[in-house]
């Protein structure tokens, strides 16, 4: 898209939003084409997300049936497994017949509309055939990260109520295998479900429960080919995302069938353009928003080529995404910072002996992008060549709200530059005055997209209340962000108390009931920390029980606790162990003290005469771990 086209679409959506939206909405198949577009409001009183209210349609007939007429033998999904080459390739024919065989053994299993399917799968096309086979019967899938424990897994099914689980024997990551259905099983002693659908990804020896467990394999066999779909309205639910916030537990982020559909189809096409020469690799995995959108939904409603990874960029060497690249010809290539930052430590060499010439497009998601991991993005994997796409967004958001898009927008590196046609920020201080001109603070967005978030599952309060109350009238991301005099958008990163741990989502709250679980734990608080490869690290501040004596033993004890109770990614990088925490005499734990501690700025701690112990301050200062 060219500079003028980009402009034309910022004025058409700005003069008459209505109309914008409606000849967008074309991008899609409907049974039933809306008469309205949006209809949502952000405010107390009328408060609510709707957005193609009358609309009918499916989402799998966006994604599989109307391409079957013209490319029905184009390559629908590569999939490329952990080791190199280990793959094969399916059609859009293949992938349509998979998923209605995959949408009947669902009925097969008693799944219905609007009966909610866990997720907890590697990334084998076997995850994409689920999710699609729900949205083919208007079942609601919730997938679930397979390096989540049992525990997160049994809260989830808990939470949305799943009916059945679908998961595969075991799971292979840089050579290591990762006992899914174990993990199944011990969740499912928690928080049962009807049934279980289990994949065969590695043969290895895994407990089956008659009555309960059908392997994938002799369910597909007993099935038809063929299957209606089921005609969705366009605010059906489509899926459930649990995501961590600033409290509490995760909450399911519930995105529906017409607009999320429209907005990752037209973000994809808009700012990645793929066209049939194009082959797509996201190399997120299909537990995050990333996987869901970008991965899975977004390309084959475009009707473009997608690989699968079942894989790490480390595995079975620093070279793996150019070598892969390369073997499957990718075109446009998609990943987070975390992953770039621990590739460039280990040299130039890994990426510069494969050819990368196929390569035309490179994009970035989940965290800041610093310049220098930018500017050996661009010179190194890009050799000078491709533009690079720094896009922001959100699992709340669907997908991408700033964005370069390529050929209209002038990059910088760092920055996500400029929101997309539709889509309205503004920056507040903390009291919400907004700031105009070049500005630093919090952003916020005044108007709805389509692919915003619907609700929070089972809690309609907690939408409203986290994203709308804070600043009034608008949605509050919970992302610091700087513009410069250009009006370009700099993330600065999370205003809240979530951390970005290498572009994934951990609450401070989780880790913090996590701890203080372990018997030896007295209390504990947790704060990020800069972390040269993840972007942001977890520190955690524990005070152990009277009498309890500190260890490294005990320090490796509650990583592995921690990681026990909600998987790796939440295992703290540091853990301090402080006598007293810092509180104000009304018991609040003054987290900013914490924070400047953890970034290694203690004379940044400022004034510490509200505490009820300040002498606190210098014992923690002196124990820091950074
Ligand atoms: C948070 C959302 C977007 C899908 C993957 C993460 C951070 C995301 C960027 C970016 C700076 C970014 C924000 C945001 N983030 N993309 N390009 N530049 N920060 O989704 O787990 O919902 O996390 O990721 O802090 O709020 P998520």
């Amino acid at each position: 898209m060219n500079a003028q086209e980009l402009a034309a679409r910022h004025e058409a959506v700005n003069e008459d939003a209505e109309s914008y939206w409606l000849e967008e909405a074309k991008r899609l198949d409907w049974y039933s084409f809306p008469t309205t577009a949006n209809r949502s409001s952000f405010d107390e009183g009328d408060f609510g997300i709707r957005w193609f209210e009358d609309g009918e349609l499916n989402v799998t007939v966006n994604c599989l049936d109307r391409h079957l007429a013209t490319r029905g033998d184009r390559t629908a999904i590569i999939f490329e497994g952990d080791e190199p080459g280990e793959g094969y390739s399916l059609t859009y024919a293949q992938v349509h017949e998979e998923v209605c065989r995959f949408a009947n053994a669902l009925k097969a299993c008693g799944v219905g509309k609007g009966d909610r399917v866990a997720i907890y799968m590697p990334m084998i096309p076997e995850a994409a055939f689920a999710m699609l086979g729900c949205a083919r019967i208007g079942a609601i899938h919730s997938v679930v990260f397979g390096g989540f424990s049992p525990d997160s897994l049994a809260d989830r099914i808990e939470d949305c109520g799943a009916k059945l689980l679908v998961t595969a024997d075991e799971g292979v990551r840089g050579g290591k295998r990762i006992p899914l259905k174990d993990n199944a099983d011990k969740a499912l002693e928690k928080s049962p479900v009807e049934a279980v659908i289990m994949v065969r990804r590695t043969g290895g020896e895994v407990n089956f429960v008659e009555g309960r467990d059908r392997w994938w394999h002799d369910l597909r066999e007993e099935v038809s080919a063929t299957c209606e779909p089921e005609k969705m309205n366009a605010e059906d639910p489509l899926f459930i995302l649990y995501t961590s916030g600033s409290t509490g537990k995760p909450k399911g982020v519930m995105h529906t069938t017409g607009g999320y559909l429209l907005w990752v189809t037209a973000t994809f096409d808009i700012v990645f353009g793929a066209t049939d020469e194009d082959v797509f690799w996201c190399t997120a995995d299909v537990g995050w928003v990333t996987g869901h959108s970008y991965v899975v939904y977004a390309p084959l409603a475009n009707g473009a080529t997608t690989v699968m990874f079942d894989g790490v960029p480390n595995y079975p060497d620093f070279g793996r995404f150019w070598e892969t690249s390369n073997r499957l010809g990718v075109t446009i290539f998609y990943t987070a910072p975390t992953a770039l930052r621990a590739l460039m430590r280990e040299g130039d060499e890994w990426v510069k002996q494969h050819d990368r010439s196929q390569i035309r497009l490179l994009g970035t998601v989940g965290e800041p992008i610093n310049p220098e991991a930018w500017n050996w993005y661009h010179e190194v994997v890009g050799d000078g060549r491709c533009e690079i796409v720094d896009t922001w967004w959100q699992t709340e958001t669907g997908g991408m709200l700033i964005t370069p898009v390529p050929g209209a927008v002038k990059t910088k590196p760092g920055s996500a530059t400029l929101p997309l046609p539709g889509v309205y920020t503004k920056l507040v201080d903390n009291d919400g005055k907004e700031l105009t001109g070049p500005a630093e603070g919090n952003l916020c967005l005044t108007q709805s997209w389509p692919g915003q978030m619907r609700g929070v599952w089972g809690d309609d309060e907690r939408f409203f209340q986290t994203y709308f109350t804070t600043y009034p009238g608008m949605y509050f991301t919970g992302d610091g962000c700087r513009r410069d005099d250009d009006g370009y958008h700099w993330i600065t990163g999370r205003v809240d108390d979530v951390i970005n741990v290498s572009g994934h989502r951990m609450g401070t709250a989780e880790v913090e009931s996590a701890l203080v679980a372990h018997p030896k734990v007295a209390e504990a608080a947790v704060v990020g920390m800069p972390h040269d490869v993840k972007g942001q690290g977890i520190y955690a501040y524990v005070t152990l029980n009277a009498g309890e004596p500190e260890s490294e033993e005990l320090r490796q004890e509650l990583r592995q606790f921690v990681r026990k109770e909600i998987g790796a990614i939440a295992s703290p990088d540091a853990i301090q162990f402080a006598p007293a925490l810092p509180k104000t005499r009304s018991g609040k734990i003054m987290r900013r003290i914490l924070r400047k501690i953890a970034e290694g700025e203690p004379d940044k701690v400022g004034d510490v005469s509200t505490l009820a112990e300040p002498a606190v301050v210098d014992a923690l200062i002196k124990g820091a771990q950074a």
